[in-house]
């Protein structure tokens, strides 16, 4: 099958492209370069990377040429820098997706949304989100998210086009730009930096390896009904529990903890029932802490030269904007 990647330079979607180029298939990668995307992730796979916008349909439709179905990880994804300004979130997460939904419905083809978990809102102790459950995002990058998901339904409802939502829990691994909990905290214990913890660190999360979450995207893909959605769900850990962990497996002092001042909004816990998606045949196949996070921060240890180059410029900028008020607090 010829796929159409999008946001395959960034994290999930590098992985997503290794996985199905080794399984034989033609892949074609629309990718934006943001500060996230990094044509390095594609290294030795051989696609075409095609530099463009989803939300522009020219670039849509040259990099589509030819291809039987769209996998759209493109988006931009990091809650902290949705707060600090949303414009981007919504036109990349809401625009795009209906860019690249109008390219399937007059190409007639398969459409795989890769949505999130945050779109449920947090849940109270026990509870688990099922996926026809109400959305009640709270970040201006999760109801960017959700007006996506609202988008991909109406075209399958009003226009036919064969789309399927999947939902993914938080996903670590290597090649993660390190902003979120697990690189930002792994690459800040080896640098000998603080560990900024949002409020109390008692916030939970659920943990799906980056290979895991790609096993279950590409089974929607292949076996996934139009019109449904599927949860893929992890482990579910406190933040300081992550935090400690990653203290130990880098070797570094849990001095370097600082409780700063909470994210805006923030979220205290998501938690998924991906049964459906389970009886599709879908097993996570990483452990967190018994394999999983010990490998990714291995991964980080030995691959500075990937990460140092990226905390320096707007990485710093960014860096400065969200942390400095609160480390000096
Ligand atoms: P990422 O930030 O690492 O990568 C996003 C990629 O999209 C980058 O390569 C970037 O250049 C590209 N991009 C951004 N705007 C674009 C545009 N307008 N046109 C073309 N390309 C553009 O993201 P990720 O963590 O790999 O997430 C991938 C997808 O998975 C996203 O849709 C995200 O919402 C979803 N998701 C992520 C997680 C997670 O924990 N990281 C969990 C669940 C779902
Ligand atoms: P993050 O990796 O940003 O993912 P998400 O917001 O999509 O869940 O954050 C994971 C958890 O870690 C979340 O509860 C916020 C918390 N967190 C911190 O405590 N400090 C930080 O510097 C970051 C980036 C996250």
């Amino acid at each position: 099958m010829r796929v159409l990647v999008t946001g395959g330079a960034g994290f999930i979607g590098s992985h997503f492209v290794r996985r199905l180029v080794a399984g034989g298939d033609d892949v074609v990668v629309l990718d934006k370069l943001t500060y996230a995307g990094n044509p390095a992730n594609l290294e030795g796979t051989g696609v075409d990377l095609v530099v463009g916008d989803i939300a522009d349909p020219e670039a849509v439709e040259r990099a589509g040429k030819g291809c039987e179905a769209v996998v759209n990880f493109a988006a931009e994804t990091h809650v902290d820098r949705s707060i600090l300004g949303p414009q981007e979130f919504v036109h990349t997460d809401v625009l795009g997706t209906m860019t690249l939904l109008e390219w399937a419905r007059a190409n007639d083809a398969r459409y795989v949304q890769v949505s999130t978990d945050e779109v449920y809102g947090d849940l109270e102790a026990g509870g688990r989100a099922l996926e026809d459950d109400p959305l009640r995002p709270s970040s201006p990058y999760s109801a960017a998210k959700a007006g996506g998901d609202l988008q991909v339904l109406a075209y399958v409802r009003t226009y036919g086009v064969r789309a399927s939502i999947t939902r993914g829990a938080n996903t670590f691994g290597p090649n993660q730009y390190p902003e979120k909990l697990v690189p930002l905290f792994a690459t800040n214990a080896l640098e000998g930096e603080p560990l900024p913890v949002y409020g109390d660190g008692k916030q939970v999360r659920e943990w799906l390896h980056a290979e895991d979450h790609c096993a279950g995207i590409e089974l929607v893909l292949r076996e996934g009904a139009p019109g449904e959605i599927y949860n893929i769900g992890g482990e579910d850990h406190e933040n300081l529990e992550v935090t400690h962990r990653i203290l130990e497996l880098t070797g570094a002092d849990p001095s370097l903890i600082r409780h700063v001042e909470d994210r805006a909004g923030h979220d205290r816990r998501y938690a998924l029932d991906d049964g459906k998606l389970r009886a599709l045949g879908w097993a996570p196949g990483h452990s967190f802490g018994e394999g999983g996070l010990p490998e990714t921060v291995e991964w980080y240890t030995a691959n500075r030269a990937w990460w140092e180059p990226i905390k320096s410029g707007e990485y710093r900028r960014y860096y400065e904007e969200q942390y400095a008020e609160r480390l000096r607090a």
